[in-house]
């Protein structure tokens, strides 16, 4: 990706990175790490990349100005993403030059390179002149790691905002007046899989920014596209997010071993659709646990099904359930079901997961043994019915 200038003497000079295809766990089609270089009568780097695109960035920045005649780095985020290319880049600005950072940040960025740098803390809602230029930190503590935080350029009204608002895409285009409405979805994905368990601090973070009157012209994230045509239309996105607005809809999560879990989960379909429900039913094999959290979001009920497997759950089925936890999605009700031969305990394991979650059981879950026949396919059609009227309220 070639270095461009998105406001007057403001770079962006991060790297795209078109193959990644896992980001710890989370499946991408690429993704890019922004970094953005401020020129005034200081310079000032924002965030730099991932490790092993060092060289790029300082090739992008050479384009702007020598790397050498940096004075300051800030970094919004200390995960390796965004410094992982610190030390690099330190070594060829110079390692006695400042590193802001938030407090935390002075904390967790030792831990990862065990180096001696210039580390400066700052405190939340300090400034950093940089001539005709001023930089403003926000911290924004667990959005989402201990040591996050935003900078603000106040003269142009631009928000560096870590990874909050970011996506992982990977593409040429920079802008969402180029990109269009099909950036939601990735966007709408980075919220369920990375930022959704903090949905309380999102919201008081937009009416803190809300009251502090902030000008918000352009919002750049460390990943994907900058907001600069409509930035309120991601905060709204984001407010709408948190509050984990549901629709009717309804997930059927399973797996299954000889196709009893599979036949009741599409008759329990059935069920639900014939209500209007609008229904995903989703094999866990052929569904990326991050596509079916980006579901997840915006479903009302969350029907998890699985064969018993050795007196317990189908190890598929342990890991969807772990993954939706850790996120902490609300307002959710859910229900179980599944086949056995001989012990039957994975229903009752699934409503106790799912009762730990704080999801409301709306019943005590259907089970069939073996193979279920017509009449065990119309019991399920009938349960779907009935799951359908607990979310048609
Ligand atoms: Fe993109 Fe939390 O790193």
């Amino acid at each position: 990706m070639k270095p461009i200038e998105i406001s007057k003497g403001i770079y962006s000079v991060g790297v795209i990175d078109w193959n990644v295809r896992d980001f710890h766990g989370y499946s991408v089609e690429g993704t890019s790490y922004n970094s953005f270089l401020i020129v005034d009568k200081k310079i000032a780097l924002i965030d730099t990349v991932k490790k092993e695109f060092a060289g790029q960035l300082i090739d992008n920045i050479s384009q702007i100005v020598d790397p050498q005649k940096i004075d300051y780095v800030i970094s919004n985020h200390t995960e390796m993403d965004h410094s992982g290319a610190l030390p690099h880049v330190m070594h060829v600005i110079g390692e006695d030059k400042p590193v802001y950072c938030s407090k935390m940040g002075l904390k967790n960025l030792p831990l990862h390179y065990h180096k001696k740098l210039n580390y400066q803390p700052v405190d939340n809602g300090g400034e950093l002149n940089l001539g005709d230029k001023t930089l403003t930190f926000l911290e924004t503590r667990m959005l989402h790691w201990p040591d996050s935080m935003f900078t603000y350029l106040k003269e142009d009204g631009i928000l560096f905002s870590s990874d909050a608002f970011g996506q992982h895409y990977a593409g040429y285009e920079m802008f969402d007046d180029v990109i269009g409405h099909v950036i939601m979805p990735y966007a709408k994905k980075y919220f369920a899989n990375i930022l959704l368990l903090f949905s309380p601090s999102i919201i008081k973070l937009i009416e803190h920014v809300t009251k502090l009157g902030l000008k918000i012209n352009m919002i750049c994230p460390d990943h994907g596209i900058i907001w600069r045509k409509d930035p309120q239309k991601i905060v709204n996105a984001y407010a709408a997010w948190s509050n984990q607005e549901t629709k009717k809809k309804a997930l059927v999560i399973y797996d299954t071993m000889w196709q009893s879990t599979q036949n009741m989960a599409e008759a329990i379909s059935k069920g639900l659709s014939s209500e209007g429900i609008d229904v995903v039913p989703m094999n866990i094999r052929k569904w990326h646990r991050s596509d079916i959290m980006t579901e997840v979001l915006d479903a009302k009920a969350i029907i998890v099904g699985s064969p018993t497997l050795n007196n317990g759950l189908f190890p598929t089925i342990c890991d969807i359930l772990t993954y939706i936890k850790g996120l902490k999605p609300k307002n959710k009700i859910g229900a179980a079901f599944g086949s056995y031969g001989w012990s039957g305990e994975a229903v009752s394991l699934i409503n106790k997961e799912l009762e730990s979650m704080k999801i409301e059981l709306i019943d005590s879950g259907i089970t069939v043994q073996y193979v279920p026949d017509k009449s065990k396919l119309d019991d399920c059609f009938n349960w779907g019915k009935k799951i359908a009227k607990a979310i048609l309220g």
